[in-house]
């Protein structure tokens, strides 16, 4: 096990950010976390485990020490009557694993292509996208107690999965257990493989605009798992930037969710509002529109914009020689909260984590 120092981290973040990791481990395999859990310094030191960067604003050099996780591998480990079981180290680029999956006759990520990201952050923010969220694939996964060193494996009810939430984004209190026991597990645990249950019994899931406007376009009636994945690739390439030509973390904010009695105030303040009835009552508002809505798209404030194309996508606008930094990504952010505020009373809640 190597601790590399100073190690530049403009390439391993999507916004691409120019910082520092000051003291850098590459987790390859189970047996490297071990020897950093057996290190009395390292294991004592605080940790930020990273993955594919696709989801944190650097605000400066990272003091902690970072393990940048490699764990690599994807293969079928259990096949029965109803599922495949796929599983998947934490290193893996998850869209590369979307596709390996369909290319070897394993559907149901389908709609989770295109998604920037490492396999092992997947489920830190269970990500989503047309109609699909990764807790309706998820299996269960292992990880390490960053405390401990010890070993332990979740299950779905154990990650307690919301929209873009999960038990790893949540602190737990002091007093509390550590590992599968713990009710929060932020910065506690470093994620090494996780599983999918792929149902043999496939079905589209459908039903999502863009994804209706694409079969009727198409003139294809029920879509097979393949033309689905060909599809979200053509709408997220035609609506969202390609963070290797300009850096961003996706949506930078979260979709609000609101009461009906809320819903029907902003209506009345703006009746144009794009929203989406829940099971649950509620009512999920479009972030995007609403940043919109505040004339917030293509403004810039210093290098960090707001996506021509998505309102709710902020980008790097100094590319890989005078990149964004972190503060001007944040400033930029405040401003858009404090408008959104002002104009519909609701608090956008950032997506990604800030380092
Ligand atoms: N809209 C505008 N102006 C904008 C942006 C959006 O009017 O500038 C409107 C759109 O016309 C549409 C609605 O807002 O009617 C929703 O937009 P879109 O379909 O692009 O989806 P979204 O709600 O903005 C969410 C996810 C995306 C995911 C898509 C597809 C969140 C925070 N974002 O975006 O996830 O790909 O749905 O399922 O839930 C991500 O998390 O990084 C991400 C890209």
């Amino acid at each position: 096990m190597l601790v590399e120092k100073n190690v530049p981290l403009q390439s391993s973040n999507t916004f691409g950010i120019n910082a520092k990791a000051l003291h850098l481990v590459r987790v390859k395999s189970e047996a490297d976390i071990a020897a950093v859990m057996q290190d009395p310094a390292l294991q004592a030191a605080p940790k930020f485990v990273l993955g594919g960067g696709s989801n944190i604003v650097l605000t400066g050099d990272v003091k902690p020490l970072v393990l940048k996780v490699e764990i690599m591998g994807k293969r079928l480990v259990q096949e029965t009557v109803k599922a495949w079981i796929v599983e998947a180290g934490a290193g893996e680029d998850w869209h590369e694993l979307v596709a390996w999956t369909l290319q070897n006759g394993y559907p149901g990520l389908e709609n989770l292509a295109l998604i920037p990201g490492t396999v092992g952050a997947s489920p830190v923010q269970n990500i989503g996208a047309y109609g699909v969220e990764l807790q309706d694939r998820f299996e269960s996964l292992d990880a390490v107690d960053l405390t401990t060193g010890k070993t332990f494996t979740l299950i779905a009810a154990q990650c307690a999965f919301g929209y873009r939430d999960s038990v790893f984004k949540h602190a737990s209190k002091p007093g509390e257990a550590s590992g599968a026991q713990a009710l929060g597990l932020k910065d506690k645990a470093l994620i090494t493989r996780v599983r999918f249950l792929l149902p043999k019994a496939w079905k589209p899931v459908l039903g999502y605009a863009d994804i209706d406007k694409k079969r009727l376009q198409r003139k294809v009636d029920v879509p097979d798992a393949l033309q689905i994945y060909e599809w979200v690739c053509e709408i997220r390439r035609a609506k969202l930037p390609d963070w290797k030509v300009i850096g961003n973390a996706g949506s930078f904010f979260k979709n609000p969710t609101v009461s009906p009695e809320q819903c029907e105030d902003i209506i009345q303040r703006d009746p144009k509002i794009v929203h989406y009835q829940l099971a649950d009552g509620s009512v999920k508002l479009a972030a995007g529109w609403l940043i919109d809505a505040c004339g917030w798209k293509g403004k810039s404030i210093g290098n960090a914009g707001v996506y021509d194309k998505q309102a709710l996508v902020l980008v790097n606008r100094g590319g890989s020689a005078n990149p964004v930094t972190g503060g001007e990504v944040m400033t930029l952010a405040k401003a858009i909260q404090t408008s959104v505020y002002e104009r519909f009373g609701l608090r956008l809640e950032p997506e990604p984590v800030v380092v």
